[in-house]
C-alpha cells in the first residue's frame, strides 16, 4: 500500500450494541471524526436505525463521516470492531454477575464477525470486560494483540480525576495507575503514582478513600442514573485514536498476559503500548510486594471464573 493509498484508505469502525455505552461511544467517535465510516449493529435493528438517523441529522454540523445502521456483513472492511452489546449492571450487581448472560451472546457475536473479518481489531467494552476479552480471543482465534479490552483505562481516569480534585491539579498532569480486573479486585499502584515525578503524599486514610471512590464509582453512577456512558465512551475513543493514528500510546487496556510478573493466560488491565496493530507490548511496571500480591489475586479471581466457562 502506497502512502497516498494509506492516507486515503477509509477507516471503518463498527459498533456492536447501541445501548448507552455503544451509542455514546459512537457519538464521541463522530465528534472527534476518528474514522471515515461508522456502522451500528444491534440485535434490535430499529434501535440501530434510530441512532444512525439521529446522528446523520447532525452531519451538517460535523461532516466528514459516513454512518449507517448495518449488519455483520459490514464488518468486512472494518479496522476496529467495538463490542458494547449485552446487559449492563443493575443496581447492586457486580460486573461478574453479568458473565453468564453476556458470555452467552458473545458466541454468536464473534461467530458472526469472523464470517466477514479476520484482520481487524476487536475492542471489547461489555462486562465483565476482561473475561469477555479472553472469550473473544479464544472464540475468534485471532492473535491476542488484535483483541483488546477497555480494561482499567477508565478506572485509572477516575483515579487521576479524584487525585487531581484533591490536589487542585488538572487530572491530565496526574500519573497514576489502576491495574488488574476492571472490577472489584482492581488495585492502585500508589508506589508509582506521581505529579511531575514527585510521589503523592496522601495519608493512608485519604489513599483508601480515593481508591474506594475510584473502585465504586460505577455503582454510584448506576444508582443515580441507571448506567455509565460518558467516561467509558471517552476511554474507548482514546483507544480507537491510539490504534488508527498508530500512536504507540501507553494505555491501561485489558490484554492477554504472558509471564507478566509471573501471571499468564488471563486478560487484565496493565500499561500496554497501543498502535495500529493493537497491543504492541505490555510494560512490566515496577510495583511493591503488596501490589504484586493484589495483582496475582485479581488474576486468580478471573482465572477461576474462566475455568467455569465452556470455551
Ligand atoms: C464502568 C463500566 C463501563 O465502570 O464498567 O463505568
Amino acid at each position: 500500500m502506497t502512502v497516498s493509498e494509506s492516507v486515503s484508505k477509509p477507516h471503518r469502525v463498527v459498533v456492536i450494541g447501541t445501548g448507552a455505552v455503544g451509542s455514546t461511544t459512537a457519538y464521541t467517535l463522530l465528534l472527534h471524526k476518528r474514522m471515515s465510516e461508522l456502522v451500528f449493529i444491534d440485535a434490535n435493528h430499529n434501535k440501530a436505525l434510530g441512532e444512525a438517523l439521529d446522528m446523520n441529522h447532525g452531519l451538517p454540523f460535523v461532516g466528514g463521516v459516513k454512518l449507517w445502521a448495518g449488519d455483520y456483513s459490514d464488518c468486512k472492511d472494518a479496522d476496529i470492531i467495538i463490542i458494547a452489546a449485552g446487559s449492563n449492571q443493575r443496581p447492586g450487581e457486580t460486573r461478574i454477575d453479568l458473565l453468564n448472560r453476556n458470555s452467552a451472546i458473545f458466541e454468536d457475536i464473534i461467530s458472526n464477525i469472523t464470517k466477514y473479518n479476520n484482520s481487524g481489531i476487536l475492542l471489547i467494552a461489555t462486562n465483565p470486560v476482561d473475561i469477555l476479552s479472553y472469550v473473544s480471543w479464544k472464540k475468534s482465534g485471532w492473535p491476542s494483540n488484535r483483541v483488546i479490552g477497555s480494561g482499567t483505562l477508565l478506572d485509572s481516569a477516575r483515579f487521576r480525576y479524584l487525585i487531581g480534585k484533591e490536589k487542585g491539579i488538572d487530572p491530565r498532569s496526574i500519573h497514576a495507575h489502576i491495574i488488574g480486573e476492571h472490577g472489584d479486585s482492581e488495585l492502585p499502584v500508589w508506589s508509582l503514582s506521581n505529579i511531575a515525578g514527585a510521589p503523592l503524599d496522601f495519608e493512608e486514610d485519604k489513599q483508601n478513600e480515593i481508591f474506594e471512590n475510584t473502585k465504586n464509582a460505577a455503582y454510584e453512577i448506576i444508582n443515580a442514573k441507571g448506567s455509565t456512558s460518558y467516561a467509558i465512551a471517552l476511554a474507548l475513543d482514546r483507544i480507537v485514536a491510539a490504534i488508527l493514528q498508530n500512536e504507540h500510546a501507553v494505555l491501561n487496556v485489558s490484554s492477554l498476559l504472558e509471564d507478566y510478573h509471573g501471571i499468564s493466560d488471563v486478560y487484565l488491565g496493565v500499561p500496554a503500548i497501543v498502535g495500529r496493530d493493537g497491543i504492541q507490548a505490555k510494560l512490566p511496571i515496577p510495583m511493591n510486594e503488596h501490589e504484586e500480591q493484589l495483582l496475582r489475586a485479581s488474576a486468580q479471581k478471573l482465572k477461576d471464573q474462566i475455568a467455569q466457562l465452556d470455551i
